[in-house]
């Protein structure tokens, strides 16, 4: 095993400013987006229990080997695994299949940043206020069938990523995020509050906790498990990326338990509003890719200073999806500064001219294109099922059996401590990345995969 850094890094000021950066990175769309409407879509309890399973048992162990590779390999997705493990190592094809699993999300994670930036500017001329769930709905599909307009938002949104990295405010985000994330958690328990008070709330909290194995198929296992990985961006890139500007190893583990923890309250606490609107509203739980576009809106429309709240909170959503889509750039510019000699500006304008033409075709995927599919997904919905419950696990099992098998022992001693590393629990920990995590993975694929 090789261990030497092959570049001299800027480094993070401090523990702090990196768990930061790495939980903004984390949460985002998929928490206050995604993770509401698949839940609506599986059924409920039973969903968010496998999905909190997966998170624990598997998605969490895999956040704190990515850290570690990124710790010790002190490079770009790809260059760590052969710093870690020699030249041309085969294992660097694992850093390219998370490079381009991440650019693939950027691409249609954007459509969605861009939707954020429209409501915004719809919260903020006032348009949620006053109005019923039907006039709501029907915003987002006028915004839909518009391919001009979708195309400008994703356009809209790709220009504020490039603008901030090129334009060096990276730093100056990072440090708002210290502010940000907090006020993100305040306005959801304001929400939260608001959402006690609704006469839906007891069957929300049904809905979201009582679990029902009735409801889950076995492609919504999957698609748990493939959200766990989602929402932690685990095999995405971005954590190597982030940790490999870490000086030491110490204390990833406490780490990524805050990320993870952090990550969850925040996805459990959007669900529960937005459980309790659909519940209270008569509104359907089902609906997809539009359930927060619809539901919280109305409880905008049935608030005191609704129009601040409703701005606030478009504006922090806008924040943490920004805060994601970087990071995904970071992790493509940074491999691309590294191995093609590229300067910073160069590469982060390559990326942005890759990702918004890809990005199109998500975008003009409830209009022009909303016939092009495959097994009844459009080109949208298929980036993110292939990324989400391919690209990430099929990362995630090879960084596990790297860590496992290569690293060995000494990367769980670097993981636990000296004293718990070699302890019946560091043993325990080894055997779960080199057997069962990567067994589990491809048993929820079997199953999953034939439906
Ligand atoms: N985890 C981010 C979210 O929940 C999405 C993401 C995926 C970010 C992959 C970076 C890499 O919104």
């Amino acid at each position: 095993m090789k261990e030497e850094p092959r570049f001299s890094r800027e480094h993070w000021s401090s523990r702090l400013t990196f768990v930061l950066a790495s939980a903004g990175s984390a949460v985002g769309l998929g928490n206050i987006w995604k993770f509401p409407y698949i839940t609506g879509n599986n059924g409920g309890g039973m969903f968010v229990l496998v999905y909190l399973a997966c998170i624990v048992c598997v998605a969490v162990p895999l956040l704190v080997c990515e850290m570690l590779i990124g710790a010790r390999g002190q490079a770009n997705a790809v260059q760590a695994f052969e710093n870690i493990h020699g030249p041309r190592s085969p294992w660097r094809f694992l850093g390219m299949l998370a490079l381009l699993g991440v650019f693939l999300i950027l691409s249609f994670y954007s459509v969605v940043g861009g939707w954020v930036l429209e409501f915004l500017t719809l919260a903020t001329t006032g348009r949620f206020v006053h109005t019923d769930p039907q006039a709501v709905g029907g915003m987002l599909e006028k915004s839909w069938a518009d391919p001009a307009r979708q195309v400008a938002w994703l356009f809209a949104f790709i220009t504020l990523n490039a603008v901030v990295i090129a334009g060096g405010f990276k730093r100056g985000l990072e440090r708002a995020n210290a502010v940000l994330m907090p006020a993100l958690v305040i306005i959801l328990l304001l929400l939260l509050v608001h959402a006690a008070l609704l006469p839906g709330i007891g069957a929300a909290l049904a809905f979201l906790f009582w679990p029902d194995a009735s409801r889950l198929t076995a492609g919504g296992v999957l698609d748990a498990l493939g959200h766990s990985f989602f929402t932690l961006n685990i095999a995405a890139a971005v954590h190597i990326t982030y940790s490999s500007h870490l000086t030491d190893t110490k204390s990833l583990g406490r780490s990524a338990l805050a990320i993870a923890l952090f990550d969850t309250v925040i996805a459990l606490l959007a669900g529960i509003v937005i459980f309790a609107i659909a519940f209270s509203f008569g509104m359907e739980t089902g609906v997809g890719p539009t359930l927060i576009f619809r539901t919280l809106p109305v409880l905008f429309a049935n608030m005191t200073l609704g129009w601040l709240v409703s701005v606030l909170f478009f504006l922090l959503v806008a924040f943490a999806a920004l805060t994601s889509s970087l990071s995904m750039f970071e992790a493509l510019v940074c491999h691309a500064t590294e191995t093609c000699a590229m300067g910073r500006k160069t590469a982060t304008l390559t990326v942005a001219a890759a990702a918004f033409p890809l990005g199109i075709a998500s975008a003009l995927s409830t209009n022009v294109l909303s016939e092009w599919t495959l097994r009844g997904k459009t080109a949208f919905a298929l980036l993110d099922w292939v990324t989400t419950n391919l690209f990430l696990p099929a990362g995630g099992v090879g960084m596990a059996l790297f860590v496992g098998w290569v690293m060995g022992p000494k990367a769980v001693v670097l993981i636990l401590g000296e004293r718990l590393g070699q302890s019946l629990w560091g043993r325990a920990f080894l055997w779960l990345l080199r057997l069962p995590a990567p067994a589990a993975v491809c048993a929820v694929w079997i199953r999953g995969l034939m439906g």
